[in-house]
């Protein structure tokens, strides 16, 4: 389930760029950039193929089977809810409240498999066909 939110978030994250601003001058990779510079880093790195390999467009949840970072291979590559001491408030929130939300959308609706027995056409719903138990176990 924890896998699903992920995937969704890396091909669908809820904001385009994160913002930060240098409060001295620092060096990255040999690169100067002075204090007072803004920065905008980009959430479409969630689609960089070099960073995600060749299935980057793919919907495969399993990516993040054993692996916070999905695959990815740079540690700040995959940023749904930002980083650092400004990082997203709400995240474990939100985690929380998308199990629950997933978890009560099956139960309101109803599954079944049609069949045909002495030759006519019948629904057999979920209860008939793996017993009330079974039917009503929860998904998590
Ligand atoms: C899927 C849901 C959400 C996503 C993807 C999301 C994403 C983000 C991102 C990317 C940031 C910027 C972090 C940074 O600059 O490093 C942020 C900041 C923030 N988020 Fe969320 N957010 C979500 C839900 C929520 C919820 C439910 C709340 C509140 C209950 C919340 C409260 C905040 C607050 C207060 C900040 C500002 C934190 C700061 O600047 O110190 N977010 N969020």
């Amino acid at each position: 389930m924890g896998w699903v939110m992920d995937e969704t978030l890396r091909l669908y994250p809820s904001i385009p760029n994160l913002q930060r601003q240098a409060r001295e001058d620092i060096r990255v990779d040999g690169a100067l950039i002075s204090k007072g510079t803004k920065m905008w880093i980009d959430v479409a790195m969630h689609h960089d193929q070099a960073l995600w390999g060749n299935i980057v467009n793919e919907f495969r949840p399993e990516r993040f089977k054993d692996d916070l970072y999905g695959g990815c291979k740079h540690k700040m590559g995959y940023l749904p809810f930002g980083f650092g001491g400004r990082i997203c408030v709400g995240k474990s929130l939100t985690t929380m409240e998308y199990k629950i939300v997933l978890t009560l959308i099956p139960t309101r609706y109803s599954s079944g498999v049609r069949t045909k027995i002495n030759g006519h056409l019948r629904n057999i719903n979920n209860e008939e066909a793996l017993g009330p138990e079974k039917a009503s176990s929860p998904i998590m």
